[in-house]
């Protein structure tokens, strides 16, 4: 059968489908639940998550499912080399934004406290579950954290924008590669150029990692459909990874104008922007990423651009002002169909048989 793979094989699951994992508070048990106990593979960004958190989650992941899951991590979760900015640098962000502020009737922040990294906590914790999958983006696992893994029977997965960063992820010991193309929504993971220059597509990016590395490679970007997932078996794919569809679902945490904007018209405008949170990630078009476009030198570096966007979201979200708001969204949002979860899985499921089914016919 098209869903026997060796993904399936290796993870345990009857389909080749990974639910993509959503860092921001955007996954959900219930969507991990949903997408686990259909054949697939939930997933559950916990970068933001506490240790505690992480734990507190897996406990109520488990609960719901017998089945694998994935558990997601940033393995690079700051832009700054002591997680704080000068003052003149915050001074020059602060006077870009100050205009939005004022439109919005809120006072602008003060200068964000240094940030510390939460990464190597969030990745003791992870490997203390042993959650049957464990991937990650922006970059790969330390070395001894690698070999924990492999003792402890955790499959990794890695995330490449370009064949280097594949072949990099390879060359570390990681079991698959998440081949993610620029149409995805989200964040870029780029790791070892810059996201503006690893913007290769979704079937070309794998076409060159199934040409170079050994590792299955899973596809990542703009698969919504079971023809999707079929030509990206056809180009070599283990298994599709789906964003976007899952997170316009009931299950998800997204919030319902989320799902709505991803539903309506203006989804078929999404732009890569650094306005939001200071790395590059795609969302329906948004004033702000166009007033700001070509600005990215005054905001400051991931994740302190959040201390102005965080407050800003909120105050433009009270009073629905839709285009001051990043609403995450890949570019294959216009043609979604399916609002629950397992609706979309069974789908998944069948227009992929139907396809194989034709071309034996
Ligand atoms: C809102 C949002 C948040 C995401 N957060 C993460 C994350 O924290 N970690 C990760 O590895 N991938 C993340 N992704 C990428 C997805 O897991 C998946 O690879 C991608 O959405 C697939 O492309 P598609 O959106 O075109 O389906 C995110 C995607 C979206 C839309």
């Amino acid at each position: 059968m098209w869903y026997t793979t060796k993904a399936t094989e290796l993870i345990g699951i009857r389909y080749p489908i990974l639910q993509g994992p959503f860092g921001g508070n955007l996954s959900s048990v219930a969507l991990v639940a949903a997408v686990s106990n259909a054949g697939g593979l939930g997933g559950y960004g916990a970068y933001t998550l506490s240790p505690q958190e992480i734990i507190a989650v897996d406990r109520q992941i488990k609960a719901v499912t017998g089945q694998p899951y994935n558990l997601n991590l940033w393995v690079s979760d700051m832009d700054t080399v002591n997680g704080s900015v000068s003052d003149e640098r915050y001074d020059k962000a602060a006077a870009l934004f100050r205009p939005y502020f004022e439109e919005a009737g809120i006072p602008l922040p003060e200068k964000p406290a240094p940030f510390h990294s939460r990464f190597e906590n969030q990745l003791q914790a992870v490997l203390d579950i042993r959650p049957k999958v464990f991937s990650f983006m922006f970059g790969t696992l330390p070395h001894d954290a690698m070999v924990q893994c492999k003792r402890l029977g955790i499959i990794t997965a890695g995330a490449a924008t370009t064949l280097d960063e594949a072949l990099y992820l390879e060359n570390t010991g990681v079991d698959m590669i998440i081949a993610s193309g620029f149409e995805a929504g989200g964040h870029r993971p780029s790791f070892l150029a810059s996201a503006e220059s690893s913007t290769t597509g979704t079937f070309v990016l794998l076409q060159l990692i199934r040409e170079k590395v050994k590792v299955p490679v899973i596809a990542a970007g703009g698969i919504a459909s079971g023809k999707a997932v079929a030509a990206a078996l056809a180009l070599g794919a283990t298994a599709v990874q789906v964003g976007t569809a899952f997170l316009a679902t009931e299950e998800s945490n997204a919030l319902p104008v989320h799902r709505e904007m991803l539903f309506s018209g203006a989804a078929k405008y999404t732009t890569l922007s650094r306005a939001f949170t200071g790395r590059l990630g795609r969302g329906i078009s948004s004033r702000i990423a166009r007033d700001l476009n070509g600005r990215d030198e005054d905001f400051l570096p991931f994740p302190l651009q959040t201390t102005f966007m965080a407050p800003l979201r909120q105050a433009a979200l009270s009073q629905e002002k839709w285009d001051m708001v990043l609403f995450w969204a890949g570019q294959i949002a216009p043609v979604l169909k399916h609002r629950h979860a397992d609706q979309l899985m069974r789908s998944l499921v069948e227009e992929t048989t139907a396809y194989f089914e034709h071309l034996k016919a």
